[in-house]
């Protein structure tokens, strides 16, 4: 059998014991390319010198991520209470992914993560895939543009790989609004 490792995602900082790194990362959503064995850490990875741009890009990004988040966990009880599950499934784990954003972009303005605050949604889980289909588009449309203006080049892979993210998050609401 495989040895079994510590690795650590590149893009949220999590840590994942397996024989190998998972396609996603569990936590933050990630591609597989961005694991590397824990034992190879870069202590600074989220140490970064912050144009005046970034902060703003940054401190606009965590306020999408904290009302998305919000959003898919007002989402995930309307599934619960018409007991639909795979609606709570999916809505459970985006809430979570979303919550993990908002962490990571937290360490890289250097505070504390802010409460999730309340967002309303509907009673349908249908709509509440189109509300978040749109969700998500908005998210990529912001994160692409902060990308383009990013200086810094961890802030550019950073930015590149949430467009990536959310853009498979636009994809598992697609199937369920058809
Ligand atoms: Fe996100
Ligand atoms: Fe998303």
């Amino acid at each position: 059998m495989a040895k079994i490792k510590v690795f650590r995602c590149r893009i949220c900082g999590d840590p994942y014991i397996g024989s190998e790194a998972p396609t996603q990362c569990p936590f933050c959503g990630a591609q597989k390319r961005f694991f590397v064995e824990a034992k190879d850490w870069n202590l600074d990875e989220f140490n970064v010198l912050l144009s005046d741009i970034s902060r703003k890009n940054l401190e606009a990004a965590l306020q999408l991520e904290l009302d998305n988040a919000a959003f898919y966990d007002c989402a995930k009880n309307a599934a619960d209470k018409a007991s639909d599950h795979y609606s709570l499934a999916k809505f459970k784990a985006l809430m979570k992914v979303e919550r993990e954003h908002a962490s990571v972009i937290s360490k890289f303005l250097k505070i504390s993560r802010p409460e999730l605050g309340k967002q309303l949604c509907n009673a349908n889980a249908k709509e509440n895939s189109k509300e978040g289909w749109e969700r998500e588009d908005r998210a990529i449309k912001a994160y692409a543009k902060f990308r383009d203006e990013a200086t810094e080049p961890r802030l550019k892979e950073f930015f590149a790989e949430l467009v990536e993210i959310e853009t498979d998050h636009l994809d598992l609401h697609a199937e369920n609004i058809k």
